[in-house]
């Protein structure tokens, strides 16, 4: 599923379309208690002013989430690239991951009966969330100390564990992929289920390049010398 593109201003949308259409704002609306699913008819500036919010502000907010930023390319030097991996991914993932949990528990149980409904995919959300998150720790507290400490090479048995892992997440995302029809919608899905597939989609996204960027760039360069 790609985003879609809109002309109009963020204001004059309503919050249930930006909601549904641009991955990550759900997380910004729940921070500023703009109700999107219920009352997601509501245009953005409607909602800042009943609710006493600066729409600038809520704007702001909105526009920062940059869906295009995936599309920029990686940083080449190592430090930079682990910069970027751990504020483009890490990051987003921490913020984005508990908000599709919250969205897909609603969903499943608001539509239990419907013959589409995506059952256990908040279970495999909850899964991911455990596994990804020791994971990138494992990153962050000892591989990428250790990379930024020295040029290349000697990395190759922790690297060989994190490899495994992310066969271990590309699994993960398939079940996710095959539970919802590729994040296919039904005809009349709810503004919180249309968040979901699409946040959902974006996840997917992000973690197929995040994978990428350490399998194919960033972790070769740790194995190499080592192996010469
Ligand atoms: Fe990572
Ligand atoms: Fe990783």
């Amino acid at each position: 599923m790609s985003t879609q593109i809109s002309t109009t201003p963020l204001r004059n949308r309503t919050v249930g379309e930006i909601a549904a259409t641009m991955p990550g704002a759900t997380a910004i609306f729940r921070s500023f208690k703009v109700d999107f699913c219920c009352h997601g008819e509501v245009a953005l500036g409607e909602a800042a002013r009943e609710r006493g919010i600066d729409v600038a502000e809520l704007e702001k907010a909105l526009l920062a989430l940059d869906v295009s930023e995936g599309t920029k390319p990686a940083p080449r030097e190592t430090g930079e690239l682990i910069d970027h991996i751990l504020t483009r991914y890490h990051e987003t993932l921490r913020r984005e991951l508990p908000e599709l949990i919250a969205m897909a528990d609603k969903v499943e149980a608001v539509h239990a009966r419907h013959p589409q409904v995506p059952h256990g995919m908040a279970d495999i959300l909850r899964q991911m969330l455990g596994e990804v998150e020791v994971h990138m720790k494992k990153e962050e507290l000892i591989l990428f100390p250790a990379m930024r400490k020295r040029a290349a090479g000697g990395l190759d048995t922790p690297i060989a564990q994190l490899r495994h892992e992310h066969v271990d997440h590309g699994a993960q995302l398939e079940q996710l992929e095959h539970m919802t029809g590729a994040f296919t919608l039904p005809e009349g899905a709810c503004r919180t289920w249309q968040a979901l597939y699409v946040g959902s989609a974006k996840l997917a996204d992000d973690l197929i390049q995040h994978i990428h960027l350490e399998n194919n760039i960033l972790f070769p360069r740790y194995e190499e010398a080592s192996r010469s």
